[in-house]
């Protein structure tokens, strides 16, 4: 159908069907199914007609081709204009090849990689039945308590946005009506859910537009610059109005300033939830503000459908916005080719032979090995040494538990355990295995079998975690430490004098008090998905030699939380040759620096920097610099090195950052290998948002920094004239 057709559609839709058409419900209101999906929020009664059900919109949360054929199918029988539902569901990291968690994906500052994995959890979707997927979501989080920190790629806006926009072109490919295996995609969650006060889920955001604007809402542009098709309102205030109800969020910045012409959704009930923010009466004046603000569909509640007719008959709202929400969405359809074949590539035959394919699972694999941060190694205690005798110990050496939350349709039975993986590769007589405690609990016979398995060992290797309910969705923790069982378990251990290795599965930055320094080694293997135990294992045996770097730093404590890279430096700095003066910035009993910083992670080889070369010491808008770094691999292992460029610029009209990346290289090396990492800095990349909101760059020093992490550079200068 073309546009004009569409709008001839609209035309021909009563007000409760178009109102109807923008509701979103759980398929089991629809004949045909009795499942639900995942349920992330209040099952209200909605006392809406199945008249209402039959003209609504879309589904969220199914999935199954024949399932949702069988839905499709039934409601098309019904559907007077015979229009098509949209199904739509979190394939936030795979569908049923589950990929490691968004944050791991992160750490592998590989985005070809990560575009890859979008592109099969796509395809394995689309042959499913679903049209959209909630994902990416590109929430800056400086806050490791957050449970959601699992699904962001980090605290940086620059590699955020370049992975939101891998993420959309992986999920999308180049045109939705051709490739039917590919989904629409909706980033989430507009704007500023990662920034809840206190890492509290669903809690207040409060921040000037200008730190909104410099550090928040690139990511959400970068995802519609690369032509996303929908955006899904946040469920926190932004400056005092729910985002579902945020005019100037969704109608000023989204739609006008952005061009943004997809379509908008609510998130879980939020449009009601305005209620409960005290931004709305009731359920009428929600349905007032969100359809004003510009929401097109209402996820799981039905103010729209109980209250938009009324609203607009009484003159209050517009009809014309309700016939512009609903074109909208007629046009997704339309893009997806369900006019044509509202099935799309629904297709239970193909479903059985390419989903959680070898092929699919060997990405998976791949990425979880490039996920995997080498945080500590000391005396080389890894790679693993294949004729010693490893004791296997902690309630992640045999778990499943290891794909974390939103892992769709992935079955936990099916993944790869470490502890499989482990004896596949070292031998069953070499690769022995104790529980030594549950997540939260630990017992003296636990004890007693971890002591007496690790007597006949070499070496121990701890795996340790947190389970996936302790991240997500509703999630938040204040203690960020691994459970007491777990610490009490690593003391025994420890006790053995025995080399010990710790591998942590979770998903978020830890404070590693009571592992760092009991370990001689930490590899963080996040949650790695489907392969994760052969992934991990890999690295543990040296046949992968880790490459993953930190997205996230890892505070030294949780008082020391909100602590990122690219903090200001304050009047009163502190010198770190003086810390024990008072009156300066910092805390009595800590450092303020993180444990680890943005950027960090070790690798089995080692690499030696070069001087930085920088053509010049003057930038200027006609004119880049180049600025180029040897880096030489000086270990006896390939490896790979992932150069960072940071920038600071020292006087601005609004203080800028100690660190900003700027931009990376990754260089493979052999042994003895030397290679070259050359930046161009322009100066476009220098520009930042000044108090009047204008976008543009101060002439001045600039130091610049190069290094294998945020805090381990070599610095020169330039001066932007
Ligand atoms: O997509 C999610 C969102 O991220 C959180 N609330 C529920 C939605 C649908 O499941």
């Amino acid at each position: 159908m073309n546009n004009e057709q569409l709008i001839d559609l609209v035309g021909q839709m009563t007000l409760e069907e178009k109102t109807a058409q923008l509701l979103q419900l759980t398929s089991n209101f629809y004949e045909g199914t009795d499942t639900q999906g995942q349920i992330t929020g209040p099952m209200e009664e909605m006392g809406i007609t199945q008249q209402s059900v039959y003209a609504s919109g879309s589904i969220l949360g199914l999935s199954g081709a024949q399932a949702i054929i069988d839905v499709q199918q039934a409601y098309m029988e019904k559907s007077r204009l015979g229009i098509p539902l949209l199904f739509m569901a979190d394939v936030v990291h795979g569908f049923k090849t589950i990929f490691p968690i968004p944050l791991a994906i992160g750490c592998s500052w590989d985005t070809q990689l990560a575009e890859k994995s979008a592109e099969i959890a796509a395809r394995e979707s689309a042959v499913s039945g679903l049209h959209v997927t909630f994902a990416p979501m590109v929430d800056l989080v400086r806050d490791p308590r957050w449970g959601r920190v699992m699904e962001t790629t980090g605290e940086d806006p620059y590699l955020n946005s370049l992975f939101a926009a891998a993420f959309v072109r992986g999920y999308q490919g180049d045109n939705l009506q051709e490739e039917t295996d590919r989904l629409a995609a909706c980033v989430k969650h507009f704007a500023a859910y990662g920034a809840a006060e206190g890492g509290r889920d669903y809690n207040t955001v409060d921040m000037s537009e200008r730190n909104l604007r410099e550090y928040y809402l690139p990511a959400y542009k970068a995802a519609l610059d690369a032509g996303v098709e929908m955006v899904m309102a946040s469920f926190n205030t932004v400056d005092g109005i729910p985002a579902s109800g945020n005019e100037k969020l969704m109608r000023d910045i989204l739609r006008e300033e952005w061009g943004f012409e997809g379509v908008l959704i609510s998130d879980w009930a939020s449009i009601r939830e305005m209620i409960a923010h005290g931004a709305a009466e009731d359920d009428r004046e929600a349905a007032y503000r969100a359809i004003r603000a510009g929401v097109d569909i209402e996820m799981m509640t039905p103010c729209y459908v109980h209250h938009l007719p009324a609203l607009i008959a009484s003159g209050e709202v517009s009809e014309k916005l309700i016939d512009e929400a609903v074109l909208r969405i007629l046009q997704l359809k339309e893009k997806l080719g369900l006019f044509d074949n509202p099935f799309r590539a629904a297709n239970p035959e193909r479903e059985r032979e390419i989903v959680f394919s070898k092929e699919h699972r060997q990405v998976s694999y791949e990425l979880a090995t490039k996920s995997a941060v080498l945080l500590k190694n000391a005396n080389d205690i890894l790679p693993l040494n294949p004729q010693a005798h490893i004791a296997l110990i902690g309630p992640f050496a045999e778990s499943e538990d290891i794909l974390g939350w939103w892992s769709c349709e992935g079955v936990k039975a099916d993944a790869v355990k470490l502890g499989t993986a482990l004896q596949e590769r070292l031998g069953t007589d070499h690769v022995h295995l104790a529980q030594g405690s549950g997540v939260h609990t630990i017992t003296s016979e636990q004890i007693a079998e971890a002591l007496e398995v690790a007597s006949k060992a070499d070496l121990i290797v701890l795996a340790l975690g947190e389970d996936s309910e302790m991240s997500g969705e509703g999630g938040s923790r204040t203690d960020i430490r691994l459970p007491g069982a777990q610490l009490e378990l690593i003391k025994h251990l420890r006790s053995t004098g025995k080399p010990l290795a710790t591998v942590i599965f979770n998903g978020r930055p830890l404070d590693l008090h009571g592992i760092w320094e009991e370990s001689d080694a930490v590899l963080e293997a996040w949650f790695p998905g489907s392969e994760g135990g052969a992934a991990i294992a890999n690295v543990l045996t040296g046949v992968v030699n880790p490459s993953g770097r930190l997205t996230m730093s890892f505070p030294q404590s949780v008082g020391q939380v909100p602590v990122y890279y690219n903090h200001f430096n304050t009047g009163r700095p502190l010198n770190p040759q003086k810390t024990e003066e008072r009156y300066v910035s910092k805390y009595i009993d800590s450092p303020n620096d993180p444990l680890l910083p943005f950027g960090y992670g070790l690798s089995y080889t080692t690499f030696e920097y070069g001087s930085l070369d920088i053509s010049s010491q003057e930038l200027s808008n006609e004119l880049p610099l180049t600025i180029k770094v040897k880096v030489t691999n000086t270990g006896e292992r390939t490896g790979v090195e992932t150069v960072q460029l940071y920038v600071r610029d020292v006087t601005g009209e609004v203080v800028r950052p100690m660190r900003e990346l700027k931009d990376y290289v990754k260089l493979e090396l052999a042994p003895g290998e030397t290679g070259t990492a050359t930046f161009t800095l322009s100066e476009a990349q220098l520009r930042y948002h000044h108090s009047d909101l204008s976008y543009r760059s101060d002439k001045g020093t600039f130091h610049v920094y190069v290094g294998s992490n945020s805090r381990d550079t070599q610095e020169s200068s330039f001066q932007l004239v």
